[in-house]
């Protein structure tokens, strides 16, 4: 595609349509198809939120995974072979060869993603298989995001934060955060792959996740895109604010001509529309009652290609609002994660099965718990955050709910069923993509020029 067209190639984004249509409807087939091999060979699971215990198939997130990154490898030709042929004499002239360099550029940034996302699929069914341990499991995904950090430096990515104005007076405009900031985007992946597993255990919960996350990153990337003149006014307002480089950082102005902004958002369409498809088919089936579960396979893939296209597409901030749900449930998380309080193998809601309902599961302490446990937990649930039974005479604490947002909405919300339950996690993760939005298209100009 020549440099400067600023227009997107129709022809592959259609396509990626066409494949996404092709992702829903295979996975929405072989979900079921494949769901006796998995259980055969013992990739199966009890819903553990049920009456009955027959065995459903686990980890079909691998399904998933599957079809969804030999998608993405068939999908390559299509954005990247008519570059080349409406090229005049690509070899010969300034031009060409600056196409030449740009398409190169433009697929190793591709590739680099599938390596990511292959990574990840590995070790989220490594994960599935082996149950690895925390601390064993946390850095693979730092070293799965090198080889998409490395395209992010040879094209010299910035690493440069727009310092927000009232800030300024003490730190100046700009900030390099050099190698913090690669630090920065290689968490970001061990982010974005854990938080969503970590806000699991109901029927519909991880996937519906990913496919809302999907849609606010494709409404956001189809405000860049050049549509028809009638559209061009708020597209201007956006492109006044556009999160173009410096460093994926809000800055005020187009930085670069408008065809780069549109080439990352592309990208990002390439690989989120796809990823929309295969997980809306695999939620018709995740979907209460559950005949599939998704394993942590699931979880991972999902979470490495929000990580991709923030990266790849300088836009991991916007990204992070996104994931606004998961980043509460892991502050929420953090005294079970790092060990001040006991977390039990499962933290999925309490099941009564007289009511059908489900109620917040409960910690139990064995011995009472640290004066510093009893502090944060005190603060937590005078947050309304936790709710605890604490001894009649002594006031030590006795239990305390598990601290995930799922427990948190029934304890604020009281008991309710599983399937009302997910509904009220995907009505939070919605909320907090408008709340997103608002950040970053409304407020983000009251401390940003724009
Ligand atoms: C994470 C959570 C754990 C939660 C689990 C549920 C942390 C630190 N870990 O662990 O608290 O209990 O996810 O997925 O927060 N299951 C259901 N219904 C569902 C989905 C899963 O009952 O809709 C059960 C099934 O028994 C399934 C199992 O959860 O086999 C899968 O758990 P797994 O993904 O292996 O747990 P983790 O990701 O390690
Ligand atoms: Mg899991």
């Amino acid at each position: 595609r020549p440099l400067l067209d600023p227009s997107p190639p129709l022809p592959a984004l259609f396509a990626s349509v066409g494949f996404s249509i092709f992702a829903f409807l295979a996975a929405l087939y072989l979900i079921p198809a494949l769901g006796p091999t998995f259980v055969k060979a013992n990739l199966k699971g009890r819903d553990l939120l049920k009456v009955y215990s027959d065995p459903i198939p686990e980890s079909q997130g691998l399904v998933c995974a599957s079809i969804y990154i030999l998608l993405l490898i068939l999908f390559i030709p299509f954005p990247f072979s008519n570059s080349v042929g409406s090229l005049p004499d690509s070899g010969k002239t300034l031009e060409g060869l600056q196409g030449v360099a740009s398409l190169h550029h433009e697929l190793s940034i591709y590739l680099s993603s599938l390596l990511s996302l292959l990574m990840a699929t590995m070790l989220g069914f490594l994960d599935d298989v082996f149950d690895i341990r925390w601390r064993h499991k946390l850095p693979i995904p730092i070293i799965a995001a090198i080889p998409m950090l490395m395209v992010y430096y040879a094209e010299g990515g910035n690493t440069h934060v727009v310092i927000p104005i009232p800030l300024r007076r003490f730190f100046g405009v700009l900030v390099n955060l050099g190698p913090l900031y690669y630090l920065y985007m290689s968490l970001l992946s061990t982010f974005t792959t854990n938080s969503i597993n970590i806000l699991a255990g109901i029927n519909g919960s991880e996937v519906s996740q990913a496919v809302i996350i999907a849609m606010s990153v494709i409404l956001n990337d189809l405000l860049y895109l050049p549509w028809p003149i009638d559209f061009k006014i708020p597209l201007h307002l956006l492109g006044s604010q556009a999160e173009v480089e410096v460093g994926g950082a809000w800055h005020a102005g187009m930085a670069y001509g408008s065809s780069e902004l549109v080439d990352r958002h592309l990208f990002s369409l390439y690989i989120m529309l796809p990823l929309l498809g295969v997980c809306l088919g695999f939620m018709y089936h995740n979907w209460y009652p559950a005949r599939a579960f998704p394993g942590d396979t699931l979880c991972y893939t999902t979470g490495m290609a929000f990580s991709v296209v923030g990266i790849q597409g300088h836009f991991s901030k916007t990204l992070l609002l996104f994931f606004l749900p998961q980043i509460f449930n892991f502050v929420l998380s953090c005294p079970q994660l790092f060990g001040l309080v006991p977390c039990p193998r499962h933290r999925v809601p309490r099941f009564d099965p007289d009511t059908n309902l489900l109620y917040a599961s409960k910690v139990l302490f064995l011995r009472p718990p640290s004066k510093t446990a009893s502090f944060v937990l005190r603060i937590m649930s005078s947050l309304g955050l936790t709710a605890l039974t604490t001894h009649p005479s002594n006031g030590t604490i006795l239990e305390a709910t598990n601290l995930t947002v799922l427990n948190f909405l029934l304890v604020r919300l009281g008991a309710m069923n599983e399937k009302r339950l997910v509904q009220m996690l995907m009505a939070t993760q919605v909320t907090g993509s408008l709340l997103a939005f608002v950040v970053r298209y409304g407020l983000s100009g009251l401390v940003y020029d724009g």
